[in-house]
Formats: C-alpha cells, structure tokens, sequence
C-alpha cells in the first residue's frame, strides 16, 4: 500500500454516536528507530518485540456535531481526571491525520486513557498510547466504510499510529513487528509497521522482556528533539547503514535462533542508540550510573552462567533484559540477587512478547 491509499474515499455508512475501547502495548525495539525525515518518515528501518502486559487502554466516546466544527472538538481524562497537559501532543496528531480521516471534525471526542504501568514510571507510553487512539479512530472509519478488509485497517491504523508516534507504528500487532523499507524484506514500508514475514525460531516463543525502572523521572531530552539531532549528526550516515546492515543480519539470526549473535546485534543497537545521543550537538547523556551498573552485572553474569540474557534501553534511564523462556528462573533470582538493587525503590516490571492491540 501506498500513501495516497490512505486518502479516504467516500464514507458509504452514516454514524451519529457510540464508544469503542482499545487495550495496546508497548514495544521494546531491536534495532533502533533514531532520526527520522519530514512527515515522520524513518531515517532507517526498525524492528520490534511486541510487549504484553505493559499496555495503554483508551476509550473514545464519539458523537456527531450538528455541522462540522473548524477545529477538532475533544477532551481528555487520563486515569479518570482532565489532563490538559496531553491535549496539545493530540491536537498535532488531529492535525496530522486529518486529511487521511476527513471526519474528524465532524464528531465531538471524549478520549479517555490510561497505563498498565505505573504513573511516572519512565516507560514511554506514546507507543502504546497513539495506537490505541489510532485504532479507536480507526474502528469509527470503519463503521463508515463497513467494506474495508481487514488489512487495510491494520496497515492504516499503523499508518496513523505513526503519524502520532513512529515508534507507535509497531505497537498495533505481534509478536514481531518491521516498520521502515529495507531491502531485504518484502512489504517493508516506511509508512506502516508490517508482521515480521520470515521464518522465527522456536527459542523466540514467549520471550521474556523484564524492564528495570532505573529512574522513573522525566527525561532532559524528548525523543522528537533527539531525532531531531540527527540532522547534521556527523555520524548519521553510518549509523543508517548499520541499522540496514543489523536487520540483515537478524534475518538468519531470527531463523536458526542464534542468541549468541542475537545478544550482539541487540546490545550493539542499544549502545550505539546513547553513543549516537552523547555525540549529538548538543550532545546529552540519558544513561544513568546505576544504567551501567547494571550492564556491567548482566556481562559477569553471562559469562559466568552462560545464560543468554541481555539488555537494551530505549531513549531513558530503564533496562529492558531479554531472555528466552526457558531461562526465566535462572534469570529471574539473578534479578533478585543482583539487579533489584539499582532499580529506584526497587521496581521492576515483568513482560513477555505479545501479539498486539485489542478491542475490548
Ligand atoms: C529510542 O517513537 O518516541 O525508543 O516519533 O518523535 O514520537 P517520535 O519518537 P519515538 O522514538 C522512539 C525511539 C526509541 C527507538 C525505537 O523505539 O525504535
């Protein structure tokens, strides 16, 4: 599908009010999404885990205006209260996909939200937020359009999830998810997130994902201005192409369930995510000391254990540790032992891969 397919064509239903609830997760990327071109289009492709529990669960109530208004009409209740710091972030999006659903001036919205995971945790939920809104949108277009495949709804429904947040893109399904075209994966686009389409070795069933809350403030540094430092980043170029060269590398990865391999991709990608940070101009730090007081332990405790967990970050402080299910209570107690520790107040939060949004 193309860009232009998103272009809504005549409406053949007509809607007057009604209310539609979307749980969606959260994803953890493998290789990174960081820089992207106008519109938000990725400067290099990414993919994904799907996550399970860690999940936004949005709720928009819809009721037709007696003419279209020349704004958007909504309001916002995050966990129950109005929330006026989140309206400008929807207002963009509104704007943004309004011309790929010309309704929504048409319909007054209550959208009402919350987390899985605990307020101010620093996990990042405009991934799971903006899809689950992008779906709920998307439920409303197809009521107008009740002939529309299903396909179509997930690709566009990921097509404006993106609008609202890239990283967005890959939250609608699982448990493996691609967004940005890359040469060696048929149906890749820079619009829309696809299901990973090769072969996945049995070892990725289930894989655990346990995110370690380092530091639960908010961060110095949005994503949007990080990506943004990519412009003009003297090691862009590079750093594109190595993104290209690592989701190469994953596809036989993924296929014999490689995990020595699999750990270097994974922890090479992370690492360069906040080398790319530290040598932006201005150039900014997100890691904290207890970030690499836990690396540190999760490298001694491979080595002496042999197990196969190991670690990423995304744009923050937290530790995501990836390991195969088999390993769970082996990792699990070394969690306990000797991570538990550098985690503020302790906490930590236990997921798995999953397989996407749901309507509930
Ligand atoms: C480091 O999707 O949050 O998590 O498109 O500006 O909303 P915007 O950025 P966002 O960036 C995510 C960056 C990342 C890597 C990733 O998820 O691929």
């Amino acid at each position: 599908m193309r860009e232009k397919d998103f272009v809504a064509g005549k409406y053949s239903a007509s809607v007057i009010d009604g209310k539609v609830t979307y749980k969606s997760p959260s994803n953890i990327a493998l290789v990174k999404y960081w820089g992207k071109k106008d519109n938000q289009v990725p400067a290099n492709p990414s993919v994904s885990f799907t996550l399970d529990s860690c999940a936004t669960t949005t709720s928009l109530t819809y009721s037709k205006l007696e003419e279209p208004g020349k704004d958007f009409s909504f309001e916002l209740l995050f966990e129950g209260k109005p929330k006026p710091d989140f309206k400008p972030k929807i207002q963009t999006f509104f704007t943004r996909i309004s011309n790929y659903l010309p309704f929504l001036k048409s319909y007054h919205f209550v959208i009402e939200t919350s987390n899985s995971f605990p307020h101010s945790s620093g996990i990042a939920s405009s991934a799971s937020g903006m899809s689950a809104l992008a779906l709920c949108l998307m439920y409303i277009e197809n009521q107008l359009d009740p002939a529309m495949e299903e396909d179509y709804f997930n690709a566009k429904a990921s097509f404006l999830a993106r609008l609202g947040s890239g990283s967005a893109a890959r939250s609608i399904k699982g448990p493996i998810m691609q967004w940005g075209h890359h040469q060696d994966t048929e149906g890749s686009s820079d619009f829309y997130a696809i299901n990973y389409p090769y072969k996945v070795h049995e070892v990725f069933n289930n894989y655990q994902d346990t995110i370690l809350l380092v530091d639960k403030g908010q961060k110095q540094v949005s994503s949007t201005v990080g990506h943004n430092l990519m412009h003009g980043h003297p090691f862009a170029e590079q750093r594109f192409k190595q993104a290209h060269d690592n989701l190469s590398k994953l596809q036989r990865i993924f296929a014999e369930g490689d995990l020595p391999n699999f750990i270097k991709v994974v922890e090479s990608e992370a690492l360069t995510l906040h080398a790319m940070m530290m040598s932006s101009l201005p150039y900014f730090m997100l890691m904290k000391p207890n970030t690499l007081e836990i690396i540190n332990k999760i490298w001694e405790f491979r080595a002496e254990s042999k197990s196969h967990l190991c670690f990423t970050l995304d744009a923050g402080a937290n530790v995501h540790v990836l390991y195969p299910e088999s390993e769970k209570d082996l990792v699990l107690q070394f969690i306990k032992d000797e991570l538990v520790a550098y985690c503020e107040n302790g906490q930590y939060l236990c997921d798995q891969i999953g397989n996407g949004a749901v309507e509930i």
